[in-house]
């Protein structure tokens, strides 16, 4: 389109200088809700709420009551220039509900430093105070960036509660680990404040660019039955693929994930579609392609099923047991032979000559780009990736899967 006639950097340039303008004529601040909860790092919150409001943002301030035994409200007041909430029934009008009536147009909540005993509440469905009430109240994107004593925050009431968050979409901030008030050395300090708002600025202000484009990411391990109860499968945990369904949905894209037989969580505007099998993932992506413009291919997909699926469940006998195999279908290649309009983008899991077989494999089955990772990334939180495209450039990164997820997609589409 308007940007195409420039090249590559030239382009970027301009999108960044138009994202700029469109900003300032549209400028409207950001409304910001942080919660302070009672942890002895609360008055780390009192330069949070410098650093937003330097950053422009419109910033409101709700504390807990054990919040305000470790620094007085009227610090964030004054910092804030807002009222600060604490207590949901303290006011005698009661015309607006407060705790909705705050979180109107607020563009995300941010609880830091986030209590053992905050987290462990929401994660339970309990919402006894005004900000607890609040975020229970809020559908918008909270943050937690939690603060606490290592046992506690290595504790598996902890680990459940988070996880239990997380799979409805609340999203954490990982404390640093270092030097704690109680003395300890370990996990649990609360984050750095710079970094703590770069992540929920960058995560405000992500520029749309897959607008308009519908986008089918497969994740995860397909299961190859053997009988109704065994299966030959991988270790695949579908965390790359779906950490890229939600980059491409928070970038601007339609987003379809169909998954392999993992469990995942739920994505906050993605659609999901599990499927078992190599059959199913292959019928599942087939009913969607002609209607998507961009297809990335991160599932590890079953090469071989058994040629007999046992309708009952197979009798142990005496001795050895041979299992005939067959080739499934290898879907990319199916994909590859189809393509039209589409963008297809595949991966490859390498245990040697890395970039030697990615490149084979990119050109074999006709990809726009593909996505080279080392096999022991499998099933873990970071991995290390080459991306390469059909042109001959190539991209190295490394770091949690969701980011690597941005990387990889601003790096094809900018
Ligand atoms: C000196 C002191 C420091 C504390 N620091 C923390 C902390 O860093 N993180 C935490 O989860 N709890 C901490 N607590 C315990 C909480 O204040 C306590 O669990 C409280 O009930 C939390 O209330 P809230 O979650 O409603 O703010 C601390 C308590 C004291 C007395």
């Amino acid at each position: 389109m308007f940007f195409n006639k420039y090249n590559k950097t030239e382009a970027s340039f301009l999108k960044y200088v138009s994202l700029i303008i469109i900003k300032i004529f549209t400028s409207e601040k950001m409304k910001i809700i942080i919660g302070v909860t009672g942890s002895i790092a609360a008055y780390k919150a009192a330069n949070l709420v410098s650093l937003f409001k330097k950053k422009d943002y419109d910033v409101h301030v709700v504390m807990t009551k054990s919040a305000t035994k470790f620094i007085n409200p009227i610090t964030f007041e004054v910092l804030s220039q807002n009222k600060v909430f604490v207590d949901m029934f303290k006011d005698d009008d009661h015309t607006k509900v407060e705790h909705i009536n705050l979180t109107k147009g607020a563009s995300a909540m941010l609880i830091a430093p986030a209590s053992f005993n905050v987290i462990g509440k929401v994660a339970n469905g309990i919402a006894d105070d005004m900000l607890t009430t609040m975020v229970s109240a809020y559908p918008g994107k909270v943050f937690f960036a939690p603060a606490m004593n290592t046992n506690m925050y290595e504790n598996p009431i902890f680990e459940k509660n988070k996880k239990t968050l997380e799979k409805f979409g609340y999203q954490f901030i990982t404390p640093a680990e270092g030097l704690l008030a109680c003395g300890d050395v370990g996990n649990g300090k609360l984050q750095d404040e710079n970094l703590i708002l770069a992540t929920i600025d960058n995560s405000l202000n992500i520029p749309k660019l897959l607008n308009g484009k519908k986008v089918l990411v497969t994740a995860g391990a397909t299961r190859e039955y053997i009988d109704p109860i065994r299966f030959i499968t991988n270790t695949s945990s579908g965390k790359m693929g779906s950490s890229l369904a939600s980059a491409a949905q928070q970038l601007g894209a339609e987003v379809t994930l169909i998954t392999g037989a993992t469990p995942l969580p739920p994505i906050e505007g993605v659609k999901m579609i599990t499927s078992h099998t190599s059959e199913d993932m292959k019928n599942a992506v087939l009913d969607y392609y002609d209607d998507t413009d961009v297809v990335i291919m991160s599932a590890a997909v079953g090469d071989y099923r058994p040629k007999v699926k046992h309708q009952g469940k197979m009798k142990k006998q005496d001795g050895n047991l041979s299992l005939e195999l067959e080739r499934t279908t290898d879907i990319l290649k199916l994909l590859g032979e189809k393509k039209k309009h589409q963008m297809l983008i595949g991966f490859a899991a390498e245990s040697d000559n890395l970039v030697q077989y990615g490149k084979e494999k990119l050109k074999k089955k006709n990809l726009d780009y593909i996505v080279i990772n080392d096999i022991s990334n499998f099933a873990s939180e970071t991995n290390s990736v080459i991306l390469l495209s059909k042109s001959g450039t190539s991209w190295e990164y490394d770091g949690p899967k969701p980011t690597l997820a941005f990387r990889i997609l601003e790096s094809i589409f900018e």
